[in-house]
């Protein structure tokens, strides 16, 4: 049997990882430990998140004409995922993050640069590739007006779909109605929702009110607390195992990415089942420095899930 299809439209940064042991305050100066630049991009994180989970995986979007582009793209081939969907803008750069590391979290500052240009245009050319899909996975670090038309194209054609809504912005109609799965994290939550979520309840009440307005379904992530959803009424706990933490960067991808893949086996039988294993996946993913380095295989997120599920 072929692998479900997936189509990734969304970001591809060069990350500028600067790892210290400790987050500068305003106007100081401090030493850090090393720098490395490394493939990022919620985008490109996220297809080559799918790829190592074997799903076929293709991935549109934009970089600059410059070596950070063809690096990228060079790193997303090694990692089995097509780029017949990146598009090379002439005279721009490549959209880069500058990252603070250190062992416990990071902070993150985007430019966009060609990720600025991929609009609905970028959809135009490429809407085959995502009316061929089985699954359409995006973020927000493209224009909100590509997210939207993308969504539009996937709906017309019964593709399912996911929006990882990082960063979070306020949201079009269209893509609130259009889009299946929703996946913000605590804070994506309160800027989506507008409401401030800081209990069970909060969450609760906020993720009831918006399913039953817009008939999706919204995924709440909590970093090492796992991630949260509705079901019966009540608001579900999937844990996270404990686990050595060596960079947190592209764990919300590994999620994402994880749940796409769960989304895509027809005989997985529960939500709790495949967020679970989405869990897992963000857990491996920690252990590793690098967002794309760290994205685990299918034989590694199913042996920590299987020992995740019993930790529940
Ligand atoms: O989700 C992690 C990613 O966010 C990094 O790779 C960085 O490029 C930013 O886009």
């Amino acid at each position: 049997m072929n692998a479900p299809r997936v189509v990734v439209v969304g970001s591809l940064n060069m990350d500028i990882v600067a790892t210290m042991q400790r987050m500068p305050r305003t106007g100081e100066t401090l030493r850090g430990d090393s720098m490395k630049y490394t493939p990022g991009g919620k985008g490109a994180n996220q297809a080559v998140g799918c790829a190592c989970l074997s799903l076929n995986t293709s991935m549109i979007g934009c970089v600059g004409d410059d070596v950070f582009g063809e690096w990228i793209k060079r790193n997303l081939l090694e990692n089995g995922v097509d780029v017949q969907g990146v598009e090379i803008v002439e005279g721009l750069s490549t959209g880069t993050a500058i990252i603070s590391h250190t062992p416990r979290d990071n902070s993150i500052i985007i430019v966009g640069g060609a990720n600025d240009r991929c609009t609905g245009a970028i959809i135009e050319q490429h809407k085959d590739m995502i009316r061929g899909a089985d699954l359409l996975l995006m973020q927000l670090e493209i224009p909100v007006d590509t997210v939207e038309q993308a969504l539009a194209v996937a709906k017309q054609a019964g593709v399912l779909t996911v929006l990882n809504p990082a960063p979070a912005q306020e949201l079009p109609e269209g893509v609130k109605r259009d889009v299946d799965y929703m996946t913000p994290n605590e804070t994506e939550w309160e800027i989506i929702s507008g409401v401030p979520c800081d209990s069970d309840e909060a969450l609760l009440s906020t993720i009831t009110d918006w399913e039953r307005k817009y008939g999706n379904k919204v995924i709440v992530t909590r970093g090492d607390k796992g991630c949260c959803y509705v079901e019966g009424n009540s608001l579900q706990h999937v844990m996270a195992p404990q686990v050595r933490v060596s960079d947190t960067t592209g764990a919300g991808d590994a999620f994402n990415a994880a749940m796409a893949y769960g989304l895509l086996q027809s005989g997985t039988s529960s939500l709790r089942e495949i967020l679970s294993f989405a869990v897992a996946s963000a857990s491996l993913s920690v252990q590793t420095f690098g967002a794309q380095e760290g994205m685990p295989t299918l034989k590694e997120v199913r042996a920590l899930d299987a020992l995740a599920e019993r930790l529940v």
